[in-house]
C-alpha cells in the first residue's frame, strides 16, 4: 500500500507532490463511497480522534466530524471557549489531558501560527492542522485543489488567481504551496497593503488590477478580508475595497470568457463577492464544501494507516 511521507498533516509545505496525488486518489474512492446509500465504512473503527477547536469554525469542524463518523472513528470534541483554557491551562497540558484518555489523532484549529508544529514536538499522537492563525490550512487547500482537478481533470498549467486579503490568509498560503507543487500558474491580487512583501519568492505573480487578473485566469479563488487578524485598517473603507476588489456579475460579463469562481467560506456577501456571482452556475463553492468530507476522510485514513503500521 502506498503511504504518505509524513505522520502529521501540519502544512502543505511539508507534503511531496506524490503525497498530494495519493490524497486525491484516496479521496476519489471515498467520494464514491459517500455518495452510496450506505455511506459509512469501518476503516477507523479502532481509532479515537479529538477535535480541538481553539478558534471558531463552521465548515472545517463539521466536515472533519462528518468525515470521522463516515470512517467509524470514535470522536471527542473540544471547544476552547467552554473549556479550562479559560482558567489558564496551557496548550500542552490541555492536549496531554486529552491524550491520557487514549486519543490516537488530534485535529486542531488554533489562532497562533505554528501551534500544530509546536504540539507535534510535545505529543505522540498524529496531528492534523485545521488552520493555525495566518499560517496554513492544509485540508482547505487540498479540497480546493481537488475541486479544480475534479472540474478540469488536471491542475498542471491551469491559471488561478487568489484575490483579496492575501496577507492574513492561511488559505492563500496553503493553496499557493499546493498549486505550485502541481504545476499551476498562480497570481495573487488585492490592495498593496494586503499583499505580503516578497510573495513572488513563492513562485507567484502579483497583479493589482482586478479586471486584468480576472481576464488572465481560468479560476478565481475569492478570499474574505480577515478583520479579526487586523489591529488597524488596511484600506480606507469597505466601500472603497468593494469598488476596487469586489467581484460582481457586471465585471465578469466584461471578460472574454467565463471563469470558475471559488471561495473557502465564510463569505461576506456584497464585499469580496456579490450573491449573483457566489450563486452562479460558474461557482463551485458548494462543490468545495462537499469535497471537503472526502478529502478529510482520505487524510485521516492515510495518517491512521501509519499509526496502525507503527503499532504492529
Ligand atoms: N473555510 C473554513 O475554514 O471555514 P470555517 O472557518 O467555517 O471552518
Amino acid at each position: 500500500m502506498k503511504e504518505l511521507s509524513v505522520s502529521n498533516l501540519l502544512g502543505i509545505k511539508y507534503l511531496t507532490t506524490e503525497d498530494l496525488h495519493l490524497i486525491f486518489e484516496t479521496a476519489d474512492q471515498f467520494k464514491e463511497i459517500i455518495n452510496r446509500p450506505i455511506k459509512k465504512v469501518p476503516s477507523l473503527r479502532d481509532i479515537t480522534i479529538a477535535n480541538l477547536f481553539f478558534e471558531n469554525s463552521t465548515r472545517t469542524r463539521l466536515s472533519f466530524e462528518l468525515a470521522e463518523k463516515r470512517l467509524s472513528a470514535d470522536i471527542i470534541n473540544f471547544s476552547a471557549s467552554s473549556s479550562s483554557v479559560t482558567k489558564g491551562e496551557t496548550l500542552v497540558d490541555t492536549v496531554n489531558n486529552i491524550l491520557a484518555m487514549k486519543v490516537d489523532m488530534v485535529v486542531m484549529r488554533h489562532p497562533n501560527p505554528g501551534a500544530g508544529v509546536f504540539l507535534s514536538k510535545h505529543i505522540g499522537a498524529s496531528i492534523i492542522n485545521a488552520g493555525d492563525g495566518a499560517h496554513e490550512h492544509p485540508t482547505q487547500a487540498l479540497l480546493d485543489v481537488y475541486s479544480i482537478r475534479e472540474k478540469y481533470g488536471d491542475v498542471k498549467g491551469k491559471k488561478i488567481v487568489i484575490i483579496g486579503d492575501i496577507m492574513h490568509s492561511r488559505v492563500a498560503l496553503s493553496n499557493i504551496f499546493a498549486l505550485k507543487k502541481l504545476g499551476a500558474k498562480v497570481k495573487v491580487c488585492g490592495p498593496n497593503s494586503l499583499i505580503p512583501k516578497h510573495i513572488e519568492s513563492l513562485g507567484v505573480e502579483v497583479e493589482y488590477n482586478l479586471a486584468a487578473a480576472l481576464e488572465w485566469c481560468e479560476i478565481a479563488n475569492m478570499l474574505r478580508v480577515q478583520h479579526e487578524r487586523m489591529e488597524h485598517s488596511y484600506f480606507p473603507s469597505t466601500r472603497e475595497y468593494v469598488q476596487q476588489y469586489g467581484v460582481n456579475k457586471a465585471l465578469l460579463d466584461t471578460l472574454s470568457k467565463p471563469i470558475t469562481i471559488m471561495h473557502p467560506g465564510p463569505i461576506n456577501r456584497g464585499v469580496e463577492i456579490t450573491s449573483d456571482v457566489a450563486d452562479s452556475e460558474h461557482s463551485i463553492i458548494l462543490n468545495q464544501v462537499e469535497n471537503g468530507v472526502a478529502i478529510r476522510m482520505a487524510v485521516m485514513y492515510l495518517l491512521a494507516s501509519k499509526i496502525k503500521q507503527y503499532e504492529n
